[in-house]
């Protein structure tokens, strides 16, 4: 099984870096909630929430769908790196490595 590895930020620019298992169809936010960040996913993965909206800072990744574009853009404070976690598979990040931070709407 192959590993990607993901350095998360949170909103007070501490990090850790974080080896997560591709293979199994696990998306970010999934493997998120796995190692204990506080991600609520309401929506449980539907892209009808964004409470696993993050910033993309760094690496590879497939583009957004239509859902998760759609509800990016109702959110006021949507930027060009903002993305949900969980329209992300594990899988996408082509380059196996990717920086992201966290609750970027209380930074
Ligand atoms: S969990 Fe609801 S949009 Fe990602």
């Amino acid at each position: 099984m192959q590993q990607v590895q993901v350095s998360v930020f949170d909103h007070s620019g501490f990090s850790e870096v974080h080896s997560f298992p591709t293979g199994m169809g696990l998306s970010l936010m999934e493997a998120l909630k796995a190692a204990g960040y506080p991600i609520e996913a309401i929506c449980g993965g539907l892209a009808l929430c964004a409470s696993c909206r993050l910033d993309w800072l760094e690496g590879s990744v497939s583009e957004p769908n239509d859902a998760e574009l759609d509800m990016l853009d109702t959110l006021p404070d949507n930027q060009s790196c903002s993305r949900l976690a969980c329209q992300i598979r594990l899988e996408s990040l082509y380059d196996g490595r990717a920086s992201i931070r966290l609750n970027p709407s209380k930074s």
